[in-house]
């Protein structure tokens, strides 16, 4: 479409010349309308049991599993460099893993213990931990199975009830179903409502895709191998769907979340900009694992320059709307900003 503007033929010179406050980096400064600051992000990490463990995970460089004693130190780093919220992820131990994924009830267990030592250190750190029992489910699904293999929703949500009163109890700050089973939310909001839990946040994963983008978080927990040929597609969303992400979201805003999310994130900002424009309510997006593995191969191979394909990736989820970012760069765009700036 030609502007009326540039080309009256009036004129002999172009009224507009866009190129002029691109021309220093003053101006640019001057006109830009999105940034990231550590304050949008928040960094997931995955713990092991035991002390001095460490273990990478080879589809994610640059990521370890670790022992709560070495956790502490990366904590730590979130705190100096302004990072407002860490994500815990257990990585539980086989023979723990039961059909009921009943560890996921132990008050005792790796998540509950963690998020008690973690507040009781960095008081000031936001603290959020996954609800859904995929980790400790011996067939690697969100919920429980009937014989027939179907995963049966009021039966689950129970349990998810149990396990957000426990995280909660231990004092977590967020507790973020990532589950998708119908009606959680106002289930777990109700329950917490009941023991007087009224300072947890719920963080719902209101449009959460059946993605292949969760590879290597699945090898990271274990949940890649126990699944096998099984998919989530009974209970995470089609893809192709766009509507039904924002009856999703619909609905566990009216059963009491106080965020919502989109997830996976870089395939799925058009639904991040539909939710943030539908709603006006906390948005977040879930930079995957798949999105990091990709970008990090591909600049290990010096396809692509790391800093800036990241700085630019986290950019476009505060240009789709979201108030924030779950990411494994988290730490590295972090400190990248603080030199930068
Ligand atoms: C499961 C859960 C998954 C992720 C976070 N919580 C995987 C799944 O649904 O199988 C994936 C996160 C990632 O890929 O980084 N409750």
């Amino acid at each position: 479409m030609q502007s009326k503007l540039q080309t009256n033929p009036l004129l002999s010179f172009p009224i507009h010349r866009p190129r002029r406050m691109r021309r220093d980096a003053w101006s640019r400064r001057l006109m830009q309308e999105n940034s990231v600051s550590a304050g949008d992000l928040i960094y997931p990490v995955f713990l092991l049991d035991g002390v001095g463990q460490s273990q990478s995970i080879p589809s994610m460089p640059g990521i370890n599993c670790v022992s709560l004693d070495l956790l502490y130190a990366v904590a730590e780093e979130c705190v100096a460099l302004g990072i407002p919220v860490m994500a815990l992820f257990p990585v539980i131990a086989p023979e723990l893993k039961t059909p009921d994924g009943k560890e996921a009830l132990n008050p005792a267990g790796l998540i509950p213990t963690a998020v008690r030592e973690l507040k009781k250190r960095f008081p000031d750190l936001g603290i959020m931990t996954d609800v859904a029992l995929d980790p400790y489910t011996s067939h690697g699904q969100d919920g429980l199975l009937t014989a027939e293999g179907h995963i049966l929703n009021d039966e689950t949500t129970a349990i998810l009830v149990q396990q957000s009163l426990i995280q909660a109890e231990a004092g977590v700050d967020i507790v973020a179903p990532s589950d998708m089973m119908d009606g959680r939310i106002g289930k777990i909001r109700e329950a917490l409502e009941h023991k007087q839990l009224i300072h947890t946040r719920i963080m719902a994963y209101s449009a959460k895709y059946a993605s292949a983008f969760y590879g290597p978080f699945r090898d990271a927990v274990g949940s890649g191998k126990n699944l096998g040929k099984a998919d989530k597609k009974s209970y995470q969303m089609d893809s192709a769907n766009t509507d039904e992400a924002l009856r999703e979201a619909a609905l566990d805003i009216s059963e009491g979340a106080d965020m919502i999310m989109v997830k996976p994130g870089m395939p799925y900002l058009d639904v991040v900009r539909r939710v943030k424009d539908a709603f006006n309510y906390p948005t977040y997006a879930y930079q995957v694992s798949g999105e990091y593995a990709m970008l990090k191969a591909a600049a290990q191979n010096g396809w692509l320059e790391h800093d800036a394909v990241m700085m630019e990736s986290l950019l476009a989820f505060k240009r789709a709307g979201a108030d924030g970012v779950l990411t494994y760069f988290a730490l590295e765009a972090a400190r990248h900003i603080k030199t930068n700036s």
